[in-house]
């Protein structure tokens, strides 16, 4: 049994996240995390809603309400739609808790006592309106490489080019629309991170394992040589810098947004004091195997940024082990995008369908190798023949033969025969692809391999024809149906890290009274005798239909609710 800590990337705190944020982050973790668990580890998964940053001031305004208050009131709401994915957070925090302050402003301060930090006055557009500094971002005006009126401070939307703000010709702020700004000097604290650089370089290249895509990104950044990074702003809402003559600034949200991952599992340690540490999963941990999950615009940020911010307290903080980056989720080929409102929202998603058909689906089609892009014709015939008729077909058809023919219980009958010993051979190799699979992170590959496992089920009934059988041999009928039941089992086990929910159904078809753990073992241990293992007699019962089809005039309705090109 070995320690896991799992993190993926906080959401915003600012609006429900699309399905391009859960396949990105939090649902290959929480399917890792469910895998671990069953598998026997010690498993810590921690997330937590970032709250800091101009986004969500601008949120809160847009809103009406005081951004603290708004802030607790999405943290809310993200949590409830985690918890309608199943997602199985150990805790779901909240940068803007008191221990990542805490937290934020100790690594800030270890990292000034190591000659890390250097002060320096830059020049700030300071909107009078306002009353404050404007970020980049929030001065808008038109661009003067191609005279687009709408261009933004820190890049120009229309040409793409990079801007500073003070080049945009009749700059406003975007916070008020007004132009009563001006250019005020303010003084702020640099992260001289270039410094770490020969010691980011060893630990990345030390790593044999990790996606090329995450290896290839820190590589580009360390190549192209790393500049010290400001990480104070001129803003109320944020972790408050703790240094004379910076009373009004704040950490950078992208400071103390990593640093949460620690902070939420102070929070976590803090509801049980007695018996959680959370010192022993952060600080001199090597006992302890750390995954990171996130999209790959996150990337440079775990792999330079918050690892530089670690090391260079000198101090024995847990780095990650393996960071799984992928790719991103299209929406028929365009960007999902949260400002614009386009795409698949978490809680539209649920209010369509279960959480299991979302998850399957975007597990089997995890951008892990490339973009890959969701469509809704796509979607329905994937459910439809994998969760449907595959997986939900099968166990309909096992249970209400078996239960025709012989009634509510296992069926004894005949010892297994060749067949059996294939389908054996067969299943226990299956099994050890998919957990090598899931082991290496290669979640397309492992929903692959489940899916052959159901197949093999479907396949097995087919050539034993129980329906048949039955006119010759009871004992013969017996023995393919009780074999069938026994898969019924055993997708109960190895479906739930994807598809929890359904799995607790087909556990539950064998689970009669209250027993806590009906089916025995977690996962299956993959010995011989593997489809052997139901006691012969033991009540079962028939499950409702698990998957329903999704037909073409879901596709049509659902088409023209979220949008979708011809
Ligand atoms: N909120 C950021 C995003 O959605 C991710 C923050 S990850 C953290 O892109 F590590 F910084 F917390
Ligand atoms: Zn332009």
């Amino acid at each position: 049994m070995a320690r896991h800590l799992i993190t993926s990337a906080l959401p915003y705190i600012n609006g429900v996240k699309h399905l391009g944020n859960l396949v990105g982050s939090m649902l290959p973790a929480d399917v890792y995390a469910r895998y671990l668990r069953l598998r026997g580890h010690d498993v810590l998964y921690i997330c937590a809603t970032d709250e800091h940053g101009t986004p969500a001031e601008l949120a809160a305004q847009e809103a009406g309400v005081p951004v603290d208050d708004y802030c607790a009131e999405h943290h809310t709401l993200q949590a409830q739609v985690c918890r309608g994915f199943a997602l199985s957070f150990d805790y779901f925090g909240r940068s803007s808790s008191p221990q990542n302050r805490d937290q934020t402003q100790y690594l800030g301060r270890r990292l000034d006592q190591n000659g890390l930090v250097r002060e320096e006055s830059s020049d700030q557009i300071y909107s009078r309106t306002d009353g404050r500094f404007l970020p980049d971002r929030y001065v808008i005006g038109t661009c003067p490489f191609c005279a687009y009126p709408a261009a933004r401070g820190d890049q120009c939307e229309s040409c793409t080019r990079l801007l500073d703000p003070l080049q945009l010709i009749n700059p406003r702020s975007a916070v008020s629309q007004s132009s009563d700004i001006e250019v005020r000097a303010s003084r702020h604290l640099y992260f001289l991170q270039s410094r770490l650089a020969p010691q980011l370089r060893a630990w990345v290249e030390s790593q044999e394992n990790w996606p090329a895509l995450t290896t290839s990104i820190a590589l580009k950044w360390l190549n192209e040589g790393l500049e010290d990074r400001c990480i104070t702003r001129d803003l109320d809402w944020g972790v408050p810098v703790d240094r004379p003559g910076f009373e009004d600034k704040v950490y950078y949200v992208w400071f103390d947004a990593p640093i949460e991952y620690i902070g939420a599992t102070r929070e976590w340690a803090d509801q049980d004091p007695e018996r959680r540490d959370w010192r022993s999963w952060w600080y001199d941990a090597d006992d302890v195997r750390y995954t990171q999950f996130m999209a790959k615009d996150n990337i440079p940020f775990h792999t330079i940024m918050f690892p530089a911010t670690l090391i260079g307290t000198g101090e024995p903080w847990k780095l990650a082990d393996y960071i799984k980056g992928v790719n991103w989720l299209n929406y028929y080929g365009g960007k999902f995008s949260s400002s614009r409102k386009y795409g698949i929202f978490m809680d539209d998603a649920l209010d369509v369908l279960p959480a299991d058909y979302w998850r399957y689906y975007l597990i089997a089609n995890a951008p892990e190798s490339d973009d890959t892009s969701f469509t809704w014709e796509l979607f329905a015939a994937q459910v439809n023949k994998d969760l449907a008729d595959t997986l939900g077909n099968f166990v309909h058809r096992v249970l209400t033969l078996g239960s025709r023919l012989f009634g509510p219980a296992v069926p004894g009958g005949a010892d297994p025969g060749p067949h059996e010993q294939h389908l054996e051979e067969q299943i226990r190799a299956g099994l050890r692809g998919y957990e090598a699979n899931l082991d290496a992170l290669q979640l397309r590959r492992a929903a692959q391999q489940l899916r052959a496992l159901w197949s093999a089920g479907n396949a097995y009934l087919d050539l034993k024809a129980p329906w048949l059988e039955i006119k010759d041999s009871h004992d013969s009928a017996r023995l393919t149906l009780r074999t069938a039941m026994n898969l019924i089992r055993l997708y109960g086990q190895i479906s739930a890290p994807i598809i929890p929910d359904t799995a607790h159904a087909l556990q539950s078809v064998f689970a009669i009274g209250n027993e806590p753990e009906p089916i025995g073992e977690a996962w299956p241990d993959g010995t011989p005798g593997i489809l052997n293992r139901l006691t012969t007699g033991a009540p079962f019962r028939v499950p409702d239909v698990l998957f329903r089809k999704v037909t073409e005039r879901d596709v049509e309705t659902w088409r023209s609710r979220f949008g979708a090109p011809e």
